[in-house]
């Protein structure tokens, strides 16, 4: 597989309009003829398929769903001499595929190509380390293990492509209309975004090929669902409920991790674990690597670092602290290791050509691999995984090397199906595969718990299994800013529970840029604290008092956020929103404040911003304000929007934004600990001094690891916050208390207000400082009410 080089529309033949019957679905190339599909699935989501016997059947195993008895809008058609458009909801064109160019092939290779134009922007792609906005990029989607498939000296500063997970999804932005290709094909897909015509590596060559951008691939079938969104959040909720939204984690995902290459045994644990209450730094997950194993086995413990695995873990985790072991898919080849044995008794293992076992070389050695295409192969897995749970009481893990990463051995020589299929039908789905199989492993041992599991690869639809953090990065300040973009991108493309490495995977992080990384991170979806093996040491104390106390404050704060970042979760498994959101998923993009290409600034929810200072000697930056009033933390005051704005840089602050008439409920004080109080909350509301409008925030509690909440167990309260004349009335509208009930605390940022009256009843106000982002805010707090 060559990773820079792409097959390109002049070597595909394409389906003349005299070629084309729309009528009966059929077409043909050269001497060669096609059936297709095409389908309005509802809701704005339309389905091409094209048929021929080069392409025997659909290999993806992504589990999409369509939606259900919605209504069919109609707004995508096939024509003889247009090809396939789609439009808004006034009939306007918003994407047409290029006359006489629309559909092509060269072997089993296919392509579509569309006309471009210089206003179309573009985003998603996944997992992808180029920045937000991708014109003029070609990428290919191959699931890689990008430490062992790039040359080391291109990864510290590089942008290696393709990446661990593949999602072959492309936003189409024309003007503020949207439309979502998602090519659910599991081979090497390659998308080009009008792109100069690159001779690999060297310069640009003249740009013969015009205007056009196209979306196909090497070989599988092309099945291609495009989505229409009048807005990019219309847009990715449409995506989102078709890859399936991710369900809800227990609360503990949402807390501070702490991991590094190098913690293996129960003493490491019971180290971290004291550090983090010496220095009441909150903390949940501790996560112990590869070399807790015996010799890499998967699924057994080194007995002489871990004397009793159960026992031990179990201690730790009554501390408050899930232990969350590494799995690799790759199993020792060892006469004399159970699990092996077991999958060669019942074949599950993938074969070679010549029908012997897959060998790869990774960190046990010789190794095979699970063959996650087959039924028997994941359901022997989740028995695995199943007993390993029970045997050690963990309650979450970390799914590794799964690319699958096959060491030295070249991996087209791993087949799948029992050696039917060739690698390329199965490649990048190979993690969702092991995803799938541990979230049922998982189930089968505690049917009632919510698991979380944390991958390195993926494939579309896998957020339905787990959470993806982004790979080996590095300890610089390349990679932390690349991580917004990627971040926000994945977040687009149906992958909303995502993070990275802080502050940084290989090589040495050092004070300011892990005050940096932190700043910037401390709000994404997932936030671990990891470092490679034989780097200086990462964790919050690591670098000294002064550091610590910073980096302290920020994992205190998200604590603190949590209710709000839990809220956010739930929205999205209902609605499908994304945690991280790029600004213009709530503002539009104008000529005064472009934010279209916006990579360094992201929301969290609809109501924080964040503009972190990502560069080692900056002095201040530029902040994009959009239009509308902000709290600006740092300056403690509020400000217009709908223009550019400049924010210093600070040892302790960061530039943080709060939108007029956010609510945002917080747990009460500053966190010590990583217990979380949900049914006792500060309901912080920021209002400028003339905002009239009304606000409305739904909070919702559950217990925070069961699935009850699926049955109802759930406290819902939707409040009504509306200031008038100097008076903020506060009033609950709807209440289900099924999950308990609940106290609030009103907090006001809200210069203007005299008072505050909840359900009717006026409440005292008291004066009170709060540290927030490094500022002291002064607040108004009242007592606490019941909802
Ligand atoms: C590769 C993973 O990406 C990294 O996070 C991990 O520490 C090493 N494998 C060792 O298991």
């Amino acid at each position: 597989m060559y990773f820079n080089k792409y097959p390109q529309p002049e070597n595909f033949s394409f389906v003349k309009p005299t070629g084309l019957d729309v009528e009966n679905g059929s077409m043909s190339i050269s001497e060669r003829s096609f059936k297709f599909a095409f389908k309005d699935c509802g809701d704005d989501v339309y389905q091409l398929v094209v048929k021929n016997k080069v392409w025997p059947k659909q290999y993806s195993q992504a589990e999409l769903s369509e939606p259900e008895g919605a209504e069919k809008l109609g707004r995508a058609s096939l024509s003889k001499r247009k090809g396939l458009q789609i439009s808004n909801e006034d009939g306007e064109t918003v994407l047409g595929s290029r006359e006489g160019r629309f559909f092509g092939v060269s072997g089993n290779a296919w392509i579509m190509q569309f006309d471009y134009e210089k206003d179309l922007r573009f985003y998603g792609l996944g997992e992808k380390m180029f920045g937000f906005e991708h014109t003029g990029r070609s990428t290919k989607f191959w699931n890689t293990d990008a430490w062992a498939d790039f040359p080391f000296e291109s990864l510290a500063e590089g942008r290696p492509d393709p990446y661990y997970v593949s999602v072959p999804y492309l936003i189409v932005k024309n003007g503020e209309n949207y439309v979502g290709i998602l090519v659910n094909n599991p081979d090497a897909v390659f998308m080009h975004m009008n792109p100069n015509v690159i001779i690999a590596n060297q310069n640009d060559a003249d740009d013969i090929l015009g205007t056009r951008f196209c979306i196909g691939s090497a070989d599988g079938l092309p099945e291609v669902y495009f989505i229409q969104g009048e807005s990019l959040a219309d847009l990715t909720r449409k995506l989102q409920k078709l890859v399936g939204t991710t369900p809800l984690p227990p609360v503990w995902a949402f807390g501070h991790q702490q991991c590094r290459w190098g913690y293996k045994s129960y003493k490491d644990l019971d180290n971290l674990e004291k550090k983090f209450t010496q220095y009441k730094i909150p903390n949940d997950g501790l996560w112990i690597d590869i070399d807790y194993m015996d010799g890499f086995r998967v699924f057994t413990f080194d007995n002489k670092l871990f004397k009793n695995p159960g026992k031990e873990i179990g201690k730790i985790q009554k501390k408050g602290h899930p232990v969350v072991p590494i799995i690799d898919p790759g199993v020792k080849v060892d006469e004399n290791y159970e699990v092996y044995k077991d999958g060669l008794k019942k074949g599950v293992y993938c074969k070679n050509p010549e029908g012997g076992d897959f060998i790869g070389f990774v960190w046990p050695g010789a190794t095979v691999f699970p063959d996650f295409s087959m039924e028997k192969a994941r359901s022997w897995w989740a028995a695995w995984v199943s007993k390993f749970v029970s045997d050690t009481g963990i309650i979450g893990a970390w799914l590794d090397m799964n690319d699958p990463s096959t060491g030295s051995s070249e991996c087209h020589y791993m087949l799948f199906n029992d050696g039917k299929d060739k690698h390329t039908t199965y490649h990048s789905q190979y993690a969702m595969g092991m995803q799938q199989a541990s979230r049922d492993g998982f189930l089968m041992a505690n049917p009632e718990l919510r698991p979380f599991l944390l991958s390195r690869s993926g494939f579309i639809s896998s957020s339905r299994y787990a959470a993806i953090w982004t790979g080996d990065n590095a300890s610089n300040r390349h990679y932390l800013k690349c991580s917004i973009p990627c971040t926000l991108n994945l977040s687009l493309s149906g992958i909303p529970f995502n993070g990275p490495d802080v502050p940084g995977f290989g090589f040495d992080s050092n004070p300011e840029l892990a005050i940096d990384w932190y700043k910037t991170c401390f709000m994404f979806p997932f936030l671990r604290n990891h470092s490679s093996i034989g780097t200086l040491d990462q964790e919050p104390w690591a670098f000294g008092p002064k550091i610590r106390k910073v980096l302290k404050h920020y994992i205190q704060l998200r604590y603190k956020m949590l209710p709000y970042l839990y809220n956010l979760f739930m929205d999205q498994e209902k609605d499908g929103d994304p945690i991280l959101r790029p600004l213009m998923y709530h503002f539009k993009h104008t000529n005064r404040v472009p934010l279209d290409k916006i990579d360094d600034q992201f929301m969290i929810g609809d109501s924080l911003m964040q503009a972190p200072c990502m560069e080692e000697d900056e002095a201040k930056r530029e902040v994009a304000l959009p239009k509308g009033k902000w709290l600006d933390v740092m300056k403690r005051q509020w400000v217009d929007g709908g223009k550019k704005v400049m924010a210093k840089k600070e040892d302790e602050t960061t530039p943080m934004y709060i939108r007029d008439g956010a609510i945002v409920p917080m747990q009460v004080g500053e966190r010590k600990t990583h217990e979380n109080t949900l049914d006792d909350i500060e309901l912080h509301i920021f209002l400028s001094k003339d905002n009239t409008k009304a606000a409305e925030y739904v909070y919702r509690y559950d217990d925070g690891q069961t699935f009850a909440y699926q049955e109802g167990e759930r406290t819902r309260v939707t409040l009504k916050v509306r200031q008038l004349r100097g008076v903020v009335k506060i009033d609950v509208v709807d209440r289900d208390l099924s999950g308990g009930g609940l106290k609030i605390r009103p907090v006001l940022h809200a210069p203007g207000a005299k008072s505050v009256v909840f359900n009717g009843v006026e409440l005292e106000l008291k004066a009170a400082e709060m540290l927030f982002c490094g500022s002291t805010l002064k607040v108004r707090k009242t007592k606490a009410v019941k909802a």
